[in-house]
């Protein structure tokens, strides 16, 4: 089983995470780690932070001479801004944040201790967490990409662009929107936020391609691959929403326009036209496409702050202004895709074995083999 946690605060020196359960033999590069880390820090509508980090990973254990071990793997990312220390102190809860539910929680009156650890600075763990999950991944062949599909109302049109072009499209967009027109317009949006002192959500779009048939498992509530992922995009700050293939628009359709129905042909094996279950059927991929697509609310902290009170003296205030994204939609989906890397990668590690790289492998080629022969 694969486990992780992290800690660190977001203005605290470092951020730390253990990864537990990674099998031995994996060739690790640090610079695809932190060219992971360079992605999530990227993107049009990002604030000051994101110009004052340079992600970069130390690891600290269960990796020599540039493979896994089998041991934890522990990962430290130094901030920059490690100031937290010399930050005053703060009682202007801001809606749409951790700050006042954690200070009642903890019976703590001051917020900069709820906010420094409910930030999502904490994503960078995650990402780096991800990227070792992608590198086993691929080893199995297994890609994943993260596309913004809408900004601020505005959608994109990405109908019938093919896996590779989305994905190439995606990390040249400074948005991570593969359709130009509707970046255009949602630069345009963003700008007119930000001068507004306002903020913007969007959705954006994972696709993991490649995964064989049968990851997950119906037999129990909890082994489901859909409910642990989407578990893991849920938990993304911000998130509102998550949903599978067709998702939300499946409701008003009818069965027989919805269900992807089955061929079979000898060079392909099992296969569908559709993809309306986005890859998974009865909480297991089954061979096709994994499609999710995740809500993001907008950016909570306000240059022209709402209507909020001070925790202490209980008086009317304006919320307090942190330095903020304005949007953060692009970053979002490369979280999201080290969340669903995760989850993958702990579904093939439950399937295959997760002891040795060499023996997930031979028990991979065995599975696949028994699938085209069936
Ligand atoms: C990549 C990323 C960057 C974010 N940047 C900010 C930010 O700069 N300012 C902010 O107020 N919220 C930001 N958020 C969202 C907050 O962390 C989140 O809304 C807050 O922790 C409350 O959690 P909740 O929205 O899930 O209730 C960001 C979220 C993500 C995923």
């Amino acid at each position: 089983m694969l486990r992780y946690m992290t800690a660190g605060e977001s203005h605290g020196k470092s951020l730390v995470s253990i990864l537990d359960g990674m099998p031995s033999g994996l060739p690790i590069k640090e610079s695809l780690i932190n060219k992971e880390l360079a992605r999530r820090m990227s993107g049009y509508g990002r604030g000051g932070r994101m110009k004052i980090e340079k992600d970069k990973v130390e690891i600290l254990s269960g990796i020599r001479k540039s493979k896994t071990t089998g041991a934890p793997i522990a990962i430290l990312i130094k901030n920059r801004d490690s100031s937290i220390d010399k930050l005053a102190s703060i009682t202007k809860a801001r809606p749409g944040h951790a700050d006042l539910a954690g200070a009642l929680k903890f019976a703590e009156k001051d917020i900069r201790n709820i906010l420094e650890r409910a930030s999502a600075r904490e994503t960078a763990s995650r990402v780096a967490v991800g990227a070792l999950a992608k590198i086993l991944l691929g080893e199995f062949k297994v890609d994943i990409l993260s596309h913004v599909i809408s900004i601020g109302g505005i959608f994109a049109d990405t109908r019938g662009i093919p896996f590779q072009s989305l994905k190439k499209k995606a990390d040249n967009s400074p948005l991570r929107c593969s359709d130009k027109t509707a970046e255009k317009s949602m630069k345009a949006e963003i700008d007119a936020a930000r001068s507004s002192g306002d903020s913007l959500g969007g959705i954006c779009e994972v696709i993991v391609k490649g995964v064989v048939p049968g990851l997950g498992n119906l037999s129990q509530w909890d082994r489901r691959l859909d409910g642990n992922l989407a578990r893991s995009l849920m938990s993304i700050p911000a998130v509102k929403g998550v949903s599978v293939g067709g998702g939300f628009s499946l409701s008003d359709m009818r069965g027989s326009e919805v269900h992807d129905a089955i061929f079979y042909s000898k060079s392909k094996g099992f296969y569908r036209n559709t993809n309306n279950a986005g890859g998974l059927e009865g909480g297991m991929t089954n061979g096709e496409n994994v499609v999710l697509h995740l809500v993001m609310k907008p950016i909570a902290t306000l240059k022209n702050p709402l209507e909020s009170v001070d925790i202490v003296t209980k008086r009317k205030v304006k919320a307090q202004v942190e330095r903020a994204d304005v949007c953060a939609v692009c970053a979002c989906g490369i979280v999201a895709e080290a969340g669903c890397a995760f989850e993958i990668a702990n579904a093939m590690i439950e399937k295959f074995g997760g002891d040795s790289v060499g023996e997930m492998k031979r028990n991979f080629k065995g599975y696949v083999d028994a699938v085209r022969r069936f």
